[in-house]
Order: structure tokens, then sequence, then C-alpha cells
């Protein structure tokens, strides 16, 4: 192979069972912070179902081997080949045997945060998707499966704590040394990539729980020393979490410990290693004073999912990396709906889907498009994406939603009885819910293989005199990379019909049978559903609850989404209906603004929003949700090309004027009334309360008048809790460039020595829209508390500018695109994930104005012609580019 040659793509089509097995796994490992020393006891034996006569394979990584041995007799040199990426047995007998391999790895140089690394000092692991390989030689695959016992040893000064999956065995010094060791076993055989072991100086917080058969589990948090009084609200999540999962999932805990340990250095954000969850220590630590309600709402989120995993995941795991969504997907659906129990489910929705929207769909309509399953990758790192994760939950949710209730328990119920155990695939996942329910669901398979958004475009005719009504349904699914042709898919449209008097009409079909809880069943490219009976127009609401992932359109007036954003019984479409009348005056206004032409009247947006604003029955959370203006990045998805992010901006900041100047009083009565009572609490109900006073806040401020910047200081410098005291920051950074400075300041003064609040002061300052942001994140990479090493400090700055600040990183002198350009280049050498994933946020690109488009892709090529790229970013960009 020369030097630049890229190797092929793995492809699903060529999977091929493993050819030797392996049963046990006994690992023996010594900590040391330049050279740690592991010792790996393997007992293999040939697969039945693999190739006869197999040398073994054993993937590698940066490993220095010191040893190896046969069944107790050391291998003769001609015996094996090492290279880079594996160490290959040539001849090995075909029976069951036992290797001993010694590899020594440096944790201290570890800067990919992949395998044995050190964070803050902590020696802790990383090993999904294929870190395992950097520990010791083995076959790096989901499909391995073994029991492990892991034997770990430090210095006690340096590591106290020593952590293993499974359960603890047994624990001591090593004679006659400062050296002491645990030793762990875990009884439940898995994939390598679900190993962990962590190494440290670390305090805790512990709690018993009892499962629903009786069993008492030892949890544990481990934190940074100190840190111990931030970990409760994590573990609170915790308890919520596992007895969620008895209740409504049948799923019971099966260890007698579960730990948690927080570190600072992290490419994720949690990962789900059995019985010893590793966090983003962003995602365990809390407290009123650091974090905001959507800190909190994370932690709840993520602990759940890891948790979860523990089922679906790691007591069922996938079979290859192209069934990830087999855990992620099913994974978030299920933290989803705890989030959604746990507190408003509405507003639950409606944030789910905003995260759908801003960061799924574009993936779906631009050059870094896959299917749910993908069939082939050059690099799996890269495909942790909002697809898998996000679009994976919302294809299991659809599930739901065709099978009811029962039909889904019943087939879950199936699936955890059925492959427990095993290494599963998408095909095993469905053909459960079609047992389970006796259906077919070939078509609704073609959800995990065909990328894109579909295109749903609906509209409706009330035949009078024969009191019917009509919804003429036509679907498409754009081209998208490596797929020209599309089939048809089945898609759930759960529809409403919503009579005069605001109340819903019954469901049904000229053919006699009722629409099913409510679900039109879209199978065909054109398709039409008359319902009978229908005495008086109604106004339909579709695709309520945004039942399938899909982009509507439909020819409904703004009267009649005027009437839905007030009436829907359905609160997503209420929420949707005043969010569609907003885009559609911003794409307008855009295009106005970019023609140098008046900007429309946006009063259809402000009856809208006045309406929900004086309605009192609704919960505050719901109206903070509706009342917000759709973000900048929400307009440019929606024109779709030839996008000017500066005549956006303008457009959403004239529209935000003119509704703080119409709705003033109101803002101002329910700022007042929402006020407030008692200490902070970061449940959900009172985190409703501080989201619609802070968004009253902001409209109020989008005025610029002096009595609503006054308020703005005043509620910043009053503030008890991070998230008032954060939001006010923001908003005086945005909006009161006089008053920024000194604001940031005292922010700084009193956080600086707390990197996580750090983050969200850089964070902030990334984001405003002005041309002096670019030199302002460039001079904060040489702030004492920027680190170019850590995820966190990285993401904090140069992820915020490219994500959440379109004006300044797509800047029309293109110093936006080089700034991140050069950071994807610099970081490429030291943590090839961190740099892949930052270059994605260059995915919408091709949509960009031609100036800004051109500009873009001379950034691309300036890192395309980088030599010596990771295989993260080669990806990246050659798909980017492609
Ligand atoms: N599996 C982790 C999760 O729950 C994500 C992760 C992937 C973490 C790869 C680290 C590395 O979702
Ligand atoms: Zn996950």
């Amino acid at each position: 192979m020369s030097r630049d040659a890229v190797p092929p793509p793995v492809r699903l089509g060529d999977y091929r069972p493993p050819d030797w097995l392996v049963d046990t796994v006994h690992l023996d490992v010594r900590l040391h912070p330049s050279a740690a020393r592991i010792v790996a006891r393997l007992t293999m034996r040939p697969n039945p179902a693999g190739r006869a006569g197999s040398p073994i394979v054993l993937d590698g990584d940066e490993l220095s081997l010191k040893a190896i041995t046969l069944d107790g007799v050391p291998l003769a040199g001609t015996a094996y080949v090492v290279t880079p990426t594996a160490l290959t047995l040539l001849a090995p007998p075909q029976r069951p045997l036992t290797l001993e391999i010694e590899t020594v790895v440096n944790p201290s140089a570890n800067t990919k945060l992949m395998g044995l690394y050190r964070s803050s000092g902590t020696y802790c692991t990383q090993c999904e998707a294929e870190g395992f390989r950097r520990i010791t030689y083995f076959p790096d695959r989901p499909d391995v499966l073994a029991v492990y016992t892991t034997r770990i040893e430090a210095e006690r000064e340096e590591a106290p704590v020593l952590l293993g999956n499974g359960n603890p065995v047994e624990s001591g010094a090593v004679e006659g040394t400062s050296r002491h060791y645990a030793v762990w076993h875990d009884p439940w055989p898995k994939p390598c990539y679900l190993f962990a072991l962590v190494g440290g100086r670390l305090d805790r917080i512990t709690e018993d729980f009892v499962t629903a058969t009786g069993k008492k589990v030892a949890l544990g948090i481990y934190v940074e020393p100190g840190k111990t009084e931030r970990a409760g609200y994590a573990m609170d999540a915790l308890k919520r979490s596992m007895r969620w999962d008895e209740e409504v999932f049948g799923c019971e805990y099966d260890l007698d410990v579960f730990n948690i340990v927080a570190v600072a250095d992290f490419n994720m954000g949690a990962m789900e290693n059995k019985g010893l969850n590793i966090f983003n220590d962003k995602y365990v630590l809390a407290s009123p004073q650091t974090a905001t309600d959507a800190d909190y709402a994370n932690i709840e989120a993520i602990i759940a999912h890891e948790y979860f995993h523990n089922w679906t995941g790691n007591r069922i795991t996938c079979r290859d990396w192209f069934q990830l969504c087999l855990k992620e997907g099913l994974t978030v659906f299920r933290d989803q709906e705890f989030s959604a129990d746990a507190r408003s489910r509405p507003v639950k929705r409606i944030s789910d889907v905003r995260l759908l929207k801003g960061h799924q769909f574009p993936e779906d309509a631009g050059p870094l498009a896959h299917p749910v399953r993908p069939d082939s990758y050059r690099e799996i790192n890269n495909f942790y994406t909002a697809t898998v994760y996000e679009k994976g939950a919302e294809v299991v949710r659809m599930l739901k939603t065709l099978l009811g209730e029962e039909g889904f328990r019943a087939g879950m119920d199936l699936y955890l009885d059925r492959h427990d155990g095993d290494a599963a695939t998408v095909e095993d996942f469905l053909t459960c819910f079609a047992d389970a329910n006796g259906v077919d669901l070939t078509q609704f398979a073609l959800w995990y293989a065909q990328s894109g958004t579909p295109q749903v475009t609906v509209s409706g005719s009330w035949d009078a005199a024969a009191r019917s009504y009509r919804l003429d349904v036509v679907q498409t699914l754009p081209p998208t990379p490596g797929q020209s042709e599309k089939q048809p898919m089945l898609i759930p449209l759960a529809v409403g019909l919503v009579g005069p008097d605001g109340q819903d009409l019954p469901l049904t079909l000229d053919d006699g049978s009722n629409a099913e809880r409510g679900v039109l069943l879209v199978t065909q490219p054109r398709q039409s559903f008359v319902f009978r009976d229908i005495a008086q127009r109604p106004v339909p609401s579709l695709n309520r609850g945004f039942s399938a992932p899909v982009k509507l359109s439909s020819d409904m007036s703004t009267a009649d989404l005027l009437f839905l954003a007030r009436h829907d019984s359905d609160p997503f479409n209420r929420f949707d209906a005043a969010q569609t009348i907003a885009l559609g005056h911003l794409v307008e206004a855009t295009a106005a603004a970019r023609a140098g032409a008046d900007l429309p009247a946006p009063d259809a947006l402000v009856a809208a929003l006045g309406a929900t604003l004086d309605d009192g029955t609704l919960d505050p959370a719901f109206v903070a949700q509706a009342l917000s203006i759709p973000s900048e990045t929400d307009v440019a998805r929606e024109i779709g090309e030839d996008v000017d992010p500066d005549a956006i901006h303008f457009a959403r900041t004239t529209l935000r004027q003119a509704v703080s100047a119409a709705l003033a009083p109101a803002l101002e009565a329910a700022y007042i009334r929402h006020a407030p009572s008692g200490a902070y609490s970061p449940e959900a109900a009172s985190a409703g309360q501080r989201a619609l006073r802070n968004t009253c806040l902001d409209l109020l401020a989008a005025g610029g008048t002096a009595e609503s910047l006054a308020r703005a200081q005043a509620h910043f410098e009053t503030a008890d809790n991070m998230t008032d005291r954060f939001f006010a920051l923001s908003l005086l950074a945005h909006a009161a460039p006089q008053a920024r400075e000194a604001a940031l300041a005292a922010f700084h003064e009193r956080f600086r020595d707390d990197p996580l609040v750090v983050d969200k002061w850089m964070a902030l300052q990334a984001q405003i829209a002005e041309p002096q942001a670019l030199e302002r994140v460039r001079g904060l990479t040489h702030h004492a508390a920027f680190a170019w090493s850590n995820p966190n400090r990285v993401r904090a700055l140069i992820g915020s500018f490219a994500g959440l600040n379109p004006t300044q990183f797509h800047r029309i002198d293109g110093a936006g695109h080089e700034l991140v350009a050069d950071a994807v280049i610099d970081i490429d050498g030291r943590n090839p994930q961190l740099a892949a994933r930052l270059l994605a946020a260059f995915k919408s690109w091709r949509s960009l104005e031609p100036v800004r488009r051109a500009s873009a892709e001379a950034a691309l090529r300036r890192v395309a012609d980088k030599p010596g790229l990771s295989p993260d970013v080669t990806d990246i960009v050659g798909r980017s580019l492609g």
C-alpha cells in the first residue's frame, strides 16, 4: 500500500462471523503513568460457524508487545506476525487453547482518549468503539463475547480507588511494596467495547438500591476530591432510572454494584461499560450555583440513558457496528420516555423534536447524510451521529405509534427474552415486533435503510354536500449520497380534524373503518383519505406529536394555523402551528431583507404569541417553548439554498423587536407573575417558571429599551442560581454591548476556578453575533483556562462558534471558516475524534450563497490537502466535499 492509499470501506454485506471465539479473559493490569503493563490471558476456541483452519487475528493499535505464550509455552518468532494494526498467529492448533499476551502502553501520552488514558491524573479507559485494541491484542468486534476477570494494581498513594466491571472479588496490599490491588469479576459475557477500569484519587457518594425482586445493589458515584456535594442529583436520577426500567420495561439490574465515575477529559457524553459507567463530568456534577436547569435535565437524561444500556446494549449487544442504532436509537427512545414521565411529556417532546430538526434534519439534507443503519463506513467513530441516535429513536417511536402501547411492549418483551445474551441485528429486533403482533414490517424497515428526510405534502378539502373531508397525501424522498432511487416509506401520520368549536371530530374513514388511534398509514407515493360525517369545515391537525420524522408542507392558511395555535388538543401541534407561522414570516422577511425591501409586519405571529401568553391554563414550560422564535439555523434550513446568514440574522432581530414592542405589557406581566417563590429547586415545575420568566425577559430586552436592559442587569445581579444568572449574562452579552464587559468580568471573577462554568462563559462569548467575535475567540484560546487537549474546552469555545454563531462562522471574508479549519488541523494531531466532530460543523456548506460557499469549500480543501490527516478527518472531509 502506498503512503497515501486509503483502506477500503467496511461493508455490512461483507459481515462474516468470527473464526475464533474468546470464552474468558483474565486481565492483570499494573498501572503506571508512562508504562502500564497488561497481561491478558485469553481462553479461545475455533468458532464452529467460522472458517475452519483459520489463523488467529487479533487487533492492536499503538501497543508494545512484550511476551506471548500459547498454553504456557513461549511462541516462536516464526509462529506469529505483528503489524501496526494486528497480531496474527499463523497456524494455531485448531482446538481450545490459552493465549497469554503481555503489552505495555503509555497512558499519559494517550491524547486520543481511547484505550487507557489519564484525566487529571486519574487512570480510566474508553473502549467503544475500537479502543480495547489499544490496551491488549484482541478480536475487537462486538460479536465476540467473553467473561472478564480483571486484577488492577497501582501505587496506593496515586490510585487509592481501583474499579472494574462486574462485582468486587478481593483487594489488598501487594506485600512488601507501596502498591495495592483489586480484583473484579463480571459474570455476564460481554464484548470488549464494554470493558472498563478506573484507578485514581477520587471521592464518592454511595447509596443502596433494592431491586423489584429484593436484591440489594450498592451504588457509587466517584468524583474529583471535594466535589461530592455536586453528585447528589445524578444519584437521585440513577435511582429513579432503575425503578422506572423495572416498572416500564420489566428490566431489573443484574450485579451487586453499580458505579459511575466522572472524568474531566472525555470525547463523548458518557459510556455504558458494564457495571462501571464512565461519564464526562459535565453530565454528573451539578449544584444550583453552577448548573442550569438544562444541565440538570441533561444529567437526568444521560444517567438514565447509560443505565438503560444495561439491557439495551449490554445484555443484548450489537452483532457489528452497522447495528449501532439497535442499542443507541432504542436507548435514546427509552431515555426520552423516562424524561417525559419525570417531567412534562409535551414539553419533552417539543424539545426532542427541536433537537432532531436542529441537528438531524441538516445532516440528512447534506453531504454527510447516511441511513439510520449505514451500510458502509470508513471510520466508525464518525457514525455516532444525530441520525443513528435521534432519528434511530424516532424510528422506535414510530414502531410504538404503529403497534400501540401493548403491541409495542409485547415486542420489547419478546426481544429482551429471545435475544438476551446475543449480539443482535436490526432484523432480529424487527422480527420480534412482527412476531409478537402478527404484522409485516418489511416496508417499515426502509426507515433503517433509506437516508434523507421524507417530504410529505398534504392538502385538504371539505365537501359540504357529501359531508366529507378529504386529505390528499404525497410523499417523496430526495436523493442522498449513494442513494439516487428511493422507495415509498410507511409513514404513520397521526391526524386530527378540529371542528370550529375546537373539539376533535370522530375520524371515520369512508370504508367505515376508524383511523386507529388517529393514525393514517401512508404507504404509497400518493394517497387519499376520505372521512365521512363531517358536517362543518374542520381544520386538519397533521403529524400530531410529530408522529413521523418528516418535512411536512400543507396548503394550510395562516388563519387555520392561528386557529390550531389556539385550539389544537395536541400540544405539540399547538406549538408547531405558531412555529410554522414564524418560520413562514422569517423566510419572507429574509428575502425582503436581501432585496432591500421593507420587512413584512408579523401580525399573525404576534396574535398567536399573544394568545399563548394570555392563556393562563397552559404549563409555563410549554409557554416558554411556544414563545421562542425559531433560531437562525432553523430559518436557514427552511430556506434550504442560497442562504445568507446576515439577512436571516437581520430578519430575526427585526422580528424580535416587533414582537417585543407589540407584547411588552403582557411580557412584563408574565415576568412579574412568574417570579420565584422559595429556594431554587431543579425540578420540572420550577424550571418551567424560570424558563418562561427568562423568555419574557429576553423578548423584552429584544426591544433594546433602557428599561428592559436595566431589568436584565438587575436579574443578573440578584440571581441566586446559575439558570437565572447565566441567562441574564447571555442577554447582556448579546443585547447590551455597553454592559457586556463588566458583566462578563464579574461572572468570570466569581467562577474562575470552576472549569465547567468557565466553559459556559467561553461558549457565550463565542456566540456573540458581531465581527469582533472572531478575535475574541482567538484571544480566548490563549486564556489560562483554555486547553486544546480537553474536549469540553474545545467544544465550548470552537464548537459553539462553529455551531451556534452562523453570521460569524460564515463571515463573508471567510475568516470564520479559516479559524475552524485551522483548529481542526491542529486538534487532529492530538485527538482525531474531536477534530472530526468539529469539522462536521461544515455539513450544510453547500446550502450557503455562492461567496460563503466558496470560502467554506476552500477551507475544506485546505484541510483535505494537509498531509498525515487521521482516518477520522479524512473521512469527514472526503464526504463533505464528495
Ligand atoms: N455509547 C455511548 C452512549 O451512550 C457513547 C459513546 C460512544 C461514548 C463512543 C464513548 C465513545 O451513548
Ligand atoms: Zn448510548
